[in-house]
């Protein structure tokens, strides 16, 4: 497929460059070793809760960008919203709190980002600081450009089925790496699980990398996964091999 390899090349040339220095390290926290972006379907995020979002962004957006064995490395390292002021429109945009839409919601959201994750994905030089952790995922967002994608590979919301299978190939095949997707199972009475959230992983040279090693077990519920507290990670799972639904929106009807 002439298109997606032309892609990847692009890809390589927009993601490759990012490298950031290692930073050295000597913490009594686990060592981690690879960054996991979470980009997460609002719609399925909605339902997860009981449809109590009002118009869920069409778009995937932003859960967070976290390191895959650490959590809290620094409770006195308070997130600062003074410092990402120059990145609160983006961060509206494609980092949003989705369960709380008051506007001051979203910080606590983001508060919670940093502590848990930023505070451990800042050992390393290209994130050492709040404005460079959030900074750096939303250019990696950019970057990965997921929502162009997988519009471009024909996987758009529908009320039709999609194949796990072929989503990941499909990823595969212009990522060069490995996702992980995740799913709400179905709920008693559903067929379906439903497309939620899709990662893609990074070295700590920031390169693209496979989510999976080879040899590391099948899929692990989310639960067991060491971010399981979040509100916004209520009931995901790996996906089953098999049909999944990506659900459109459900934009409010207005009389017009
Ligand atoms: C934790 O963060 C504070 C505030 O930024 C900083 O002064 C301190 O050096 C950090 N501690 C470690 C172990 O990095
Ligand atoms: C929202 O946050 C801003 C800045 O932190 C603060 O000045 C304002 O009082 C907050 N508003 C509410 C309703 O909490
Ligand atoms: C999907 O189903 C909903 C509800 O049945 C309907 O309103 C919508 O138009 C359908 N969308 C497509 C793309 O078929
Ligand atoms: C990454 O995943 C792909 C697709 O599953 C696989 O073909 C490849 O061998 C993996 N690479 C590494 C380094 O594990």
């Amino acid at each position: 497929m002439e298109p997606q390899a032309g892609l990847r090349v692009l890809l390589c040339l927009a993601l490759c460059g990012l490298g950031g220095a290692r930073g050295v390290w000597s913490s009594g926290n686990q060592e981690w070793k690879k960054l996991i972006m979470v980009h997460h379907w609002p719609t399925t995020v909605c339902m997860e809760v009981g449809n109590s979002c009002s118009a869920p962004p069409d778009y995937w957006t932003i859960h967070g960008l976290w390191p895959d064995k650490s959590e809290e490395c620094n409770r006195s390292w308070h997130f600062n919203p003074e410092e990402i002021k120059d990145l609160l429109p983006d961060m509206k945009m494609y980092w949003p709190d989705l369960l709380h839409s008051s506007r001051n919601r979203s910080l606590h959201f983001w508060r919670h980002e940093w502590e848990k994750h930023g505070t451990c994905a800042a050992q390393l030089d290209a994130l050492n600081s709040q404005k460079k952790y959030f900074g750096k995922s939303l250019g990696l967002y950019k970057d990965l450009a997921l929502n162009s994608i997988l519009q471009k590979l024909g996987i758009k919301p529908s009320n039709n089925s999609y194949q796990i299978s072929d989503i990941k190939d499909a990823l595969v095949s212009v990522y060069g790496v490995a996702p992980k997707v995740q799913c709400l199972p179905p709920k008693s009475g559903e067929e379906l699980q439903t497309l939620g959230q899709i990662e893609l992983c990074f070295t700590k040279d920031l390169q693209l990398r496979n989510c999976t090693d080879p040899g590391e077990p099948a899929p692990r519920r989310w639960a067991l996964w060491p971010a399981r507290a979040a509100a916004t990670s209520l009931g995901l799972e790996v996906c089953e091999d098999g049909p999944a639904f990506y659900p459109p929106p459900k934009r409010p009807t207005t009389g017009a």
